[in-house]
């Protein structure tokens, strides 16, 4: 079989005549075909590639048109369609098409959209992302949206697009921009859009989020600032990847996928009270490995920042303890990055990062950003500043998790070890 840049350098000839230019002029299809970020942005001003229920490969793009674009996918055309209505807050236009299966060229004008891998070998997680103006029982909370060191996610996006993912999995909390910009506050965060709202999601998520739409496909969780009585229009409008609901929800589902040898079940778990009838749900698999991905944690003690200390919003169901069956849960939620492992029970490894760009947790320790927890029931890692996961497959069963600082500097190593039959261990030391 052609490998991908061996199809892409076969198929530009054609594509360029469509496009109208005549040479290539001795430049890389790389150079030739970019993504969506300079001269296209304010007609599109996001376009990206994202998978859904049973691995559908979903590209989205947002146009300032009243109709949709049409793609060019392997040299043919592919019509996008609208996804639901134009309105006052979301005053811009969303399209959507699903990609054939094993497409390896998709083009929107010019420029081109990253297709997925049938078998990823680098894998980035991100969570937490959004600059906070918030207000909780009367406490204001308030991000510096306007610094990029208080509030790095578009840098931490590049980091990400520096290390070339095959995919990127978000695990929810993109919008945090809720309340006016208080007057005390206007340093920080004069002129915010907020509210769930096109100009507040362009602000929060899809502007500094361009450089991860451009370097790999995206799975993505909902999580708990997407509910319904907060940016749920938005969420349901722009990402979730199945047919629009009549109305925001906040019962949803969850979905399945095969990643190469993986199962992945998405959860919505955007509010506590939907996790564990979703969990009830999930039938587990006989063959291969299986991740949860989801916002909220709920293996490790006083995850749930919403609830009491020691409560859980949910409990592994009966039928996913026998060892092996669930090799990893991944999310999100708590604002740092937790690797934990159980060597006492059947739990998996619950990977925790929420250290993408808000507001972070504080150090248990003053200014110890890192922390290694080791006690009879719990082996856990813990990282008080921003930054991602990236793992990379290394063999059947075994991942490769480094932990990244904002500028992709490698700060933690991990082993992950997958067998059938045999509970999933987590490994980490720190560099
Ligand atoms: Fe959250």
């Amino acid at each position: 079989m052609l490998n991908k840049r061996l199809m892409a350098s076969l198929l530009i000839p054609v594509l360029l005549t469509v496009s109208g230019c005549r040479t290539t002029g001795g430049k890389s299809v790389e150079e030739l075909v970019t993504t969506p970020q300079s001269e296209l942005e304010n007609r599109f001003p996001a376009a990206w590639v994202e998978l859904g229920s049973e691995g559908a490969s979903i590209a989205r793009v947002l146009t300032v048109d009243m109709s949709c674009p049409v793609l060019n996918v392997d040299g043919r055309t592919l019509p996008m369609n609208i996804r639901g209505t134009r309105t006052e807050a979301f005053n811009i236009t969303t399209c959507e098409a699903t990609l054939p299966a094993h497409a390896q060229l998709v083009l929107l004008s010019k420029y081109r959209l990253p297709v997925p891998s049938s078998d990823p070998k680098r894998i980035v997680v991100i969570g937490d992302t959004g600059c906070e103006i918030k207000e909780d029982d009367g406490k204001v909370s308030v991000q510096n949206c306007a610094d990029s060191e208080k509030w790095p996610f578009a840098h931490v996006a590049q980091s990400i697009a520096s290390v070339k993912p095959d995919l990127i999995i978000h695990v929810g909390d993109y919008h945090y921009r809720e309340v006016p910009c208080p007057k005390k506050y206007s340093a920080k965060c004069a002129g915010a859009s907020v509210g769930d709202t096109w100009a507040s999601w362009k602000e929060d998520w899809f502007t500094p989020a361009a450089a991860m739409f451009a370097s790999a496909p995206l799975i993505l969780a909902r999580g708990n600032h997407e509910l319904c009585a907060r940016a749920g229009n938005g969420w349901f409008q722009f990402l979730d990847p199945r047919p629009l609901p009549a109305a925001c929800t906040d019962s949803v589902a969850p979905y399945w996928m095969t990643v190469g040898d993986h199962h992945i079940a998405v959860v919505d778990a955007a509010d506590d009270k939907n996790m564990q009838s979703s969990f009830d749900t999930l039938k587990p698999n006989v063959s291969g490995f299986t991740w949860w991905v989801l916002h909220r944690p709920f293996l490790t003690d006083g995850a749930d920042d919403e609830l009491s200390k020691d409560a859980s919003p949910a409990k592994l169901p009966a039928p996913w303890q026998a060892p092996g069956l669930l090799s990893a849960v991944i999310t999100g939620h708590k604002h740092l990055l937790s690797l934990n492992s159980f060597p006492k029970n059947a739990n998996p490894p619950e990977i925790i990062s929420g250290n993408g760009g808000t507001t972070l947790e504080k150090p248990k320790t003053d200014n110890q950003v890192m922390e290694a927890v080791q006690t009879a029931d719990l082996v856990s890692l813990n990282y008080f500043d921003y930054g991602f996961l990236v793992f990379d497959r290394m063999d059947v069963g075994k991942w490769q998790i480094q932990a990244m600082d904002r500028d992709a500097n490698v700060i933690a190593t991990c082993t992950l070890t997958e067998q059938a039959g045999v509970r999933s261990t987590l490994n980490c030391k720190p560099i």
